[in-house]
């Protein structure tokens, strides 16, 4: 840790530990850069701390509980199951989160980055202050890559208090609540209501749009949507959520729908309608560094803003606010600060939903290719005929491959169903090479295995379909 009040210089400085800032980190270090990163909260950002990977682990241990329940096909027959959700959570925190963040610290102790505790603010375009509660230091760098990620949006009346949650407090409950009410049903609210529904609480979903996962197409999501009901999840759409009463032992929310006004008790409330950057307390006015729309920074393809060394990843540029994205872009941050010709020309940039039947998609999809008047087609292959599927009694969802007419390449992938979530990569790979169907009919997959359904739909495309 470094205390003091004197101006240190430093070569590249990442705010934010996230997996934008600690990637960009150890790529400058390992491209030859002295790295400085400095974090206020823990290292590892939202996306290992209290994001993306609790809530996989959550997800994780509710799929094991309804694999209890659900053993009959299998001839298993259980004496009922019971939670200790008290290990969960150790289990959550104290292996699974601490086991990566400690990873990450030990990667950029590892590659000599300097780690800088507490909260930075830009000077001036040379200068980034960063303050703890009993000390103040100055950093005076030759470039900096900014990677400070985003927050919860609030809505007006559900301040995050008490039984009110955002997806921290979600992550963090002491007990699955007997009945969580989820306000917004994209992704963190569909994602974590799965998760407590598998681990056995009641849940209802107030979604504002007409349905849930409205950021994937409507065919994609219906076999998720479908188990989210099929395991009782009551899904209430184009609901207005008005206000919230708080006592010791639950809530009560107030929504408007279809012109009248309901009100549901629950035991908890998550509040998860988006997410905003978090622009707007690191002094980014003392900096002539270019705003755009919605709080979020101005970057060309280096991820550079209007100030040439001040480089910006993550969910405070435009793009979804994705993990992935955010490592991609710091990469390519820390090669141009390097002087390396890199531009992000990406054109394939996957995108999950780690609901029950998972849900994935990469680049096109049959919607997009409608809006864009694009000469491609979809080819659409049911888990239901994949032999790896039936055996493990996985049988809800497809493989879709979106392709060019004219050249047969594959410019669009989804997968819905087991594995989904692993599969798109095969697909962003076709994608991002320029691959066609033939490419792919022709890679040898083994069999059985879900990955082969993607070789059957490329056969499907080529009208030579065998298992289907
Ligand atoms: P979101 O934008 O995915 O979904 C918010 C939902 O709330 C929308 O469906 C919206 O219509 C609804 N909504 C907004 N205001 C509402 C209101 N007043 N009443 C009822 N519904 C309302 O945002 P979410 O789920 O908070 O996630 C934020 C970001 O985090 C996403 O953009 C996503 O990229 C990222 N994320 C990614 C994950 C993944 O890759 N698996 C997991 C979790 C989050």
């Amino acid at each position: 840790m470094v205390v003091g009040t004197l101006t240190e210089n430093v070569d590249t400085l990442v705010l934010g530990s996230g997996p934008g800032g600690y990637v960009a980190a150890i790529r400058a270090a390992e491209l030859g850069q002295k790295v400085t990163i400095v974090e206020r909260d823990y290292i590892g950002g939202v996306c290992l701390n209290v994001g993306c990977i609790p809530s996989k682990a959550l997800i994780t241990a509710g799929h094991h509980r309804q694999a209890m329940l659900n053993g009959s096909p299998f001839g298993l027959a259980s004496q009922g199951v019971s939670l200790d959700f008290s290990k969960t959570q150790d289990w959550k925190q104290n292996t699974v989160v601490h086991t990566l963040t400690s990873g990450v610290e030990m990667l950029l102790k590892k590659h000599h980055v300097q780690i800088v505790r507490g909260e930075a603010r830009f000077v001036d375009n040379q200068t980034v202050s960063v303050a703890t509660e009993d000390s103040a230091s100055q950093y005076s760098f030759r470039h900096a890559i900014v990677a400070t990620g985003s927050r919860p949006v609030e809505i007006p009346g559900f301040a995050f208090k008490g039984r009110v949650l955002d997806s921290t407090g979600a992550l963090n409950l002491p007990e699955v609540p007997e009945h969580l009410i989820v306000i917004g049903g994209g992704v963190i609210g569909t994602e974590l209501a799965g998760a407590y529904l598998n681990l056995g609480a009641k849940v209802t979903i107030l979604e504002g749009l007409p349905r849930l996962l409205s950021g994937f197409d409507q065919e994609l999501t219906k076999p998720a949507i479908d188990d989210l009901k099929q395991h009782g999840a009551t899904i209430v759409t184009e609901a207005k959520a008005k206000s919230v009463e708080q006592s010791e032992d639950g809530v009560k929310v107030t929504y408007e729908v279809g012109g009248h006004e309901e009100v549901v008790a629950g035991s908890y409330v998550l509040v998860s309608v988006g997410r905003r950057p978090n622009t707007d307390e690191i002094g980014l006015n003392n900096t002539n560094v270019k705003m755009g729309e919605r709080g979020l920074i101005e970057v060309n393809d280096q991820q550079q803003t209007s100030v040439p060394h001040i480089y910006a990843i993550g969910d405070i540029v435009a793009g979804p606010a994705l993990a992935h994205k955010a490592s991609f872009e710091a990469k390519i941050a820390a090669a141009a600060i390097n002087g390396d010709d890199v531009h992000d020309d990406h054109y394939a940039l996957p995108s999950v939903a780690y609901t029950n039947v998972e849900v994935a998609s990469v680049g096109e999809t049959p919607t997009t290719i409608k809006d864009k008047g694009l000469n491609a087609k979809a080819f659409k292959f049911p888990f239901a005929a994949n032999g790896r599927a039936i055996s493990m009694a996985e049988t809800a969802g497809f493989i879709r491959l979106v392709v060019d007419q004219e050249t047969q390449a594959v410019i669009g992938g989804q997968v819905t169903g087991a594995g989904a979530s692993d599969l798109i990569s095969e697909l962003a790979l076709a994608i991002e090479n320029g691959l066609t169907v033939s490419d792919i009919s022709l890679t040898i997959h083994p069999h059985p295995t879900l990955s082969e359904g993607i070789m059957d739909t490329a056969e499907l495309a080529e009208g030579l379909p065998i298992n289907i």
